[in-house]
């Protein structure tokens, strides 16, 4: 085997003839999100950008449950900004962009890797770094089952917009179906494993992970993924067991 990782190319000698010589190519030593082109630089951005709507919207979605008259009021008033399409269509533009990304970093990554490779196995052990070996093997199937909510999620509660003082009536309208229950039941657990690695993994691209800050943003990102998967799983559930509940009389 080669003990000089650094490939090689043949080039003709200065002295003439036709004789090639092999030299090695001085490439940049690779880093973690060296095998990126200049487009996937916005797949972390995206990915971050996405975390942070989803703690806004858990936040906002979370008053339908604790405060009912305000979540109305905040869903009214939130419509009527004129900053609002503005801001859905970055929303729309991270969505797409993010698992588009993902896709060709994916496909890269295992073109560089090699067919003979197979699939990357992580040596991490027990606990949390087991959750998180497993987290990032399963970053495309937990990126598709979000994918697939979301598309019925903006489906039932985006593109057919409820009248003013009707939100909550219709997010108990989508969530009636046992399926559509079950699809809300799988977003929560998908949010927190996508997280739980996609968190430190974007900080990772960003060149931010250093030895001396690197558990502290670890344990950031795994508390915020298991908050949200929390929150997203919880909520539905508690929503609809509220609303079955006969209301107690005065
Ligand atoms: C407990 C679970 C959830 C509930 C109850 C919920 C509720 C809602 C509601 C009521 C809306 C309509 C908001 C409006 O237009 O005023 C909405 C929109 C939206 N939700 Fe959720 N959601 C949940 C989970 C999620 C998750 C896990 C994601 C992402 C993976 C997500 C992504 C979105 C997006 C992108 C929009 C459209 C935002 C916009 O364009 O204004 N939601 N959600």
């Amino acid at each position: 085997m080669d003990p000089d990782p650094q490939p090689k190319a043949m080039v003709r000698p200065a002295s003439g003839g036709d004789r090639l010589a092999p030299v090695a190519l001085q490439l940049p030593p690779l880093s973690p999100g060296a095998a990126t082109g200049p487009a996937e630089a916005w797949l972390p951005w995206s990915g971050l950008s996405l975390a942070l709507f989803l703690m806004l919207h858990l936040a906002a979605v979370s008053l339908a449950l604790v405060d009912p008259a305000r979540f109305e009021r905040l869903a009214a008033a939130l419509h009527q900004q004129v900053w609002l399409p503005a801001a859905e269509l970055l929303l729309a533009a991270a969505l797409l962009l993010h698992p588009a990304l993902a896709l060709l970093r994916t496909l890269r990554n295992r073109r560089a890797r090699g067919p003979a490779a197979g699939p990357l196995r992580s040596r991490r052990a027990a606990g949390a770094e087991a959750v998180a070996a497993l987290a990032a093997r399963w970053a495309p199937w937990s990126g598709g089952v979000l994918l697939v909510f979301l598309v019925v999620h903006l489906l039932q509660l985006r593109l057919h917009r409820p009248a003013p003082g009707d939100e909550l009536a219709a997010l108990l309208a989508a969530l009636a179906s046992p399926v559509s229950l079950l699809l809300y039941g799988l977003a929560g657990p998908a949010v927190a494993l996508h997280l739980f690695h996609g968190h430190e993994s974007a900080h990772r691209s960003l060149g931010w992970l250093e030895p001396a800050n690197r558990e502290r943003i670890r344990r950031l990102g795994r508390g915020l993924a298991l908050a949200l998967g929390a929150g997203f799983s919880l909520l539905p559930v508690a929503l609809v067991l509220r609303a079955t509940q006969p209301a107690i009389a005065p």
